[in-house]
């Protein structure tokens, strides 16, 4: 930044001021005054200089109008797992996107890499704020012009919600009610939400439909369905387009390695087991621990949906073509198929090539036997099914997205590994 101002302490006769790293010394009290004309006109012009240097000076920013046959998409939480997966997907069909992140949990690798697939003029922005903040979030709906939000943003470990509930309430819930506010107030009126199982808490039936019961048993789950029946009570009211959608295990990455998994080290300890698989086979934790094997399933250990990121983020894309003015759509969003522990740890094993040593352990409280999906709805109402349905292969993909990025986003992608 250049800095203007003047040092009282100078005396008048000395005082000069430095512009551009030239010094000027002031004319003689005669011509006081043109000087300063002349130095109030500089200072204009290089302003105006500084204004047309600026990209919004010369042309409005793209992000800030709506444009006909564009269809601008917020992503929030875009420098996430996810949402990074989604922004990549949106670009690729055109899309143009805005990711508001606070990095709390995202990485800004992922949205560089997006940045540098899409550098074009009015595809891809990222804004660095926090969702908790809501006069952050209203001047940001307020420059620009969004068609759509998917809401991704959000702290997402069933474990940690249960040591710090206040913070999952705070983050889901209220949050979302901020970015429910914002549209409201700027007529934006298609909302994909992020959903997930864990609303559903302990089915006693299986598979899950969209209508089995949603009793949550932790905060996670909790803080989802709150935010799910704000978003359910303030649509009655305005013609706004929602469609929720409830994921099952997410896991894999972007088959062409562009993406992958990255959660903060410190969040390991509440990670999912896809991590915990890859931090085993790369030897940062001695093995895994499976826990319980008593269940009543095949083989005793528990059985849940695994579905592919891939896939998830073509259900976002699927449900943002088929939102309607005043409609609400819920779905579940998993294959159907349940798969039991071991057989994950073996298509770990075979994805990996590392033995992996696993330790069987008494089940976990709270631990539920099975969950899975009935993915009928959405098949049926969006023409959605799972493609990417090979665990092994998912895993795979995975793997070499993990083996070619050992600190993360951390590190510079190491090609052909
Ligand atoms: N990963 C799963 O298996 C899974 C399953 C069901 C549902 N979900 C849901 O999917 C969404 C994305 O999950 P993910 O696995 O990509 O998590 P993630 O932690 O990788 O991504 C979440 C992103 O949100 C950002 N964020 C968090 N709080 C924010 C705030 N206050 N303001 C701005 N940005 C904020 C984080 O920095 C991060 O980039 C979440 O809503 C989660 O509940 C995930």
């Amino acid at each position: 930044m250049l800095n203007f101002s003047r040092t009282r302490t100078q005396p008048r006769s000395t005082r000069s001021l430095s512009l551009g790293g030239m010094d000027y010394a002031d004319p003689k009290k005669k011509s006081n005054f043109v000087g300063k004309i002349l130095l109030a006109a500089a200072l204009t012009a290089l302003c105006i200089l500084m204004l047309k240097q600026s990209p919004s000076f010369n042309s409005p920013s793209p992000f800030s109008h709506h444009e006909s046959g564009v269809t601008h998409v917020l992503v929030t939480g875009g420098a996430g797992y996810i949402g990074s997966h989604a922004a990549l997907r949106l670009l690729k069909d055109s899309y143009r996107v805005t990711i508001v992140d606070n990095l709390s949990r995202g990485n800004l690798g992922a949205v560089k890499i997006l940045q540098e697939l899409f550098p074009g003029p009015g595809r891809l922005q990222f804004i660095y704020a926090d969702l908790g903040d809501a006069n952050a979030v209203n001047k940001i709906f307020s420059e620009n012009a969004f068609d759509a939000v998917m809401h991704f943003a959000a702290v997402a470990y069933v474990g940690e919600s249960t040591l710090d509930p206040l913070k999952y309430y705070h983050n889901i819930t209220s949050n979302t009610l901020v970015v429910l506010e914002a549209m409201a107030a700027h007529g934006v009126k298609t909302l994909i939400y992020s959903s997930t199982c864990a609303t559903y808490g302990e089915p006693e039936k299986m598979p899950i439909t969209e209508g089995t019961p949603q009793l949550p048993i932790n905060p996670y789950g909790k803080a989802k369905k709150m935010a799910e029946d704000i978003i359910l009570d303030f649509h009655k009211n305005v013609d706004m387009a929602v469609m929720i959608l409830r994921y099952f295990n997410v896991i894999g990455s972007d088959p062409e390695g562009r993406l992958g998994e990255a959660p903060r080290p410190e969040l390991r300890e509440h990670g999912r087991i896809s991590g915990a698989c890859f931090d085993a086979a790369r030897g940062i934790i001695p093995g895994l621990k499976v826990r319980g094997t008593d269940y009543k399933t095949a083989d005793g250990t528990c059985i849940r949906d695994y579905i592919d990121v891939t896939d998830l983020v073509d259900s976002h894309v699927k449900a943002l073509e088929k939102a309607e003015p005043r409609k609400v759509g819920i779905y579940n969003v998993g294959t159907g198929r349940g798969r039991s522990v071991k057989e994950f740890v073996e298509a770990c094993k075979k994805a990996t090539g590392v033995n992996i040593k696993v330790e069987f352990l008494p089940r976990r409280p709270g631990d539920y036997a099975e969950v899975f999906s009935n993915p009928t709805k959405i098949r049926d109402e969006l023409n959605w099914t799972a493609q990417y349905t090979n665990l092994q292969e998912s895993l795979q993909i995975a793997w070499r997205w993990q083996k070619s990025h050992s600190n993360g986003y951390g590190t510079p992608p190491v090609m052909g590994s």
